[in-house]
């Protein structure tokens, strides 16, 4: 089945049905993203092994099945892992993703985000993996002239982040065309929010993301923030972006794995909620839900910043049949804060709650 054509959705609830688990390898594991698609495999049944050099993540946030410290890069040490645990499917979360920082090192972002996802595409063809899930962004859309992005928009990254993520994309596609693996590039919108269980989430050091340089000024982690640029054409000036919660953008791994074990053909999809929030109805709900008044001052554009990026992702609620749970920015950034609270208290240890 050629990508993105007429589709017809294989019998995942035959492949439920038959309970058949999954060997998969999870690059990047105890990062944010990855943690929590490894704790909804693992709670799943599948046996789950994560690759991760613990540059940003957390041992402890690795919930389920073995960890291994390394780098995507290593290809003896990925072929080594792929063989030994009969991998059939690969989640390729581990990258960089700071967009100011990709501007200033563009070379650093290329390396591990094309470069080693090429190392680690070639030794998955090489060992016969079935299935490869890759992490892709919304940044690879640029700054689109539509509102609503679908999987069809043009391509164009104005930075070095989303340029990095596209190759990857293309070197993946082509990959998979020359063999028999199949893959799911899911292309993230603003992925924010916190496992409901409050057991792991986002930890991230010096963060950059607004939701959760939100949360850390409301809870006194940082003296305020600043909303980059109050000049865009949006309705109030500020950027928009579609937040999706994290564990529904989990879910889309589950189900994008589910999909291909049934016979489903590559595919590449866009992971949002189709609604935008602007910069200043993000600090309104953290300011309502921490209850205190955020140290906000107002300064020029980010360079690398669009307008407006927004997700149509009809095509993933309909190829997946995916269902978000958290739809909502009130419980993102519920709980966002409560994992911050947790984390300005003391109650995190190495990237997990402490009982
Ligand atoms: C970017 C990528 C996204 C990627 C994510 C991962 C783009 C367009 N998007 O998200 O695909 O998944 O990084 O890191 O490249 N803002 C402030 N003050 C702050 C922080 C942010 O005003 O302190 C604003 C930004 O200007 C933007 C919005 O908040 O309008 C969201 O920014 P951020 O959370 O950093 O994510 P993106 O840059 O949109």
């Amino acid at each position: 089945m050629t990508e993105g054509g007429e589709f017809i959705r294989p019998i995942i609830s035959s492949r439920r049905e038959q309970q058949l688990m999954s060997n998969i390898l999870i690059t990047g594991g105890a990062g944010y993203i990855g943690s929590h698609v490894g704790k909804l495999l693992g709670r799943a049944g599948h046996r789950v092994v994560t690759l991760d050099n613990l540059s940003k993540g957390y041992a402890g946030a690795v919930l389920s099945g073995e960890l291994v410290v390394g780098d995507t890069g290593d290809a003896a040490l990925v072929s080594r892992l792929l063989a030994r645990h009969a991998i059939d499917t690969v989640m390729h979360f581990a990258a960089w993703t700071i967009v100011p920082e990709s501007l200033a090192q563009p070379l650093k972002y290329y390396q591990n985000n094309t470069s080693n996802a090429r190392t680690l595409i070639e030794c998955a063809v090489d060992a016969g993996v079935r299935q490869f899930i890759f992490s892709s962004t919304a940044a690879v859309y640029g700054s689109p002239s539509t509102s609503l992005c679908d999987e069809n928009t043009a391509t164009a990254p104005i930075n070095p982040y989303g340029a990095s993520k596209l190759m990857a994309e293309q070197m993946l596609r082509d990959a998979c065309a020359a063999s028999t693996m199949r893959h799911v590039i899911l292309r993230y919108f603003n992925v924010a929010g916190s496992d409901p269980d409050g057991e792991i989430g986002q930890s991230t050091r010096e963060a950059t993301l607004l939701i959760k340089v939100a949360c850390e000024a409301a809870v006194g982690a940082r003296p305020g923030l600043a909303v980059f640029g109050t000049d865009y054409p949006t309705r109030d000036g500020t950027g928009v972006r579609d937040y999706i919660h994290v564990c529904d953008l989990a879910e889309a791994h589950r189900l994008g794995m589910e999909y291909l074990a049934a016979g489903g053909g590559s595919q590449t999809l866009n992971c949002g909620y189709g609604h935008g929030y602007s910069v200043r109805e993000v600090l309104e709900m953290v300011g309502k839900i921490s209850g205190r008044t955020l140290d906000i001052t107002y300064g020029p554009r980010r360079a690398g910043d669009p307008p407006e990026l927004v997700a149509d992702s009809s095509r993933l609620q309909r190829v997946l049949d995916w269902r978000p749970q958290y739809a909502n920015l009130q419980t993102i950034v519920e709980t966002a804060y409560a994992w911050q609270c947790k984390l300005a208290e003391g109650r995190v240890v190495d990237g997990r709650a402490a009982s």
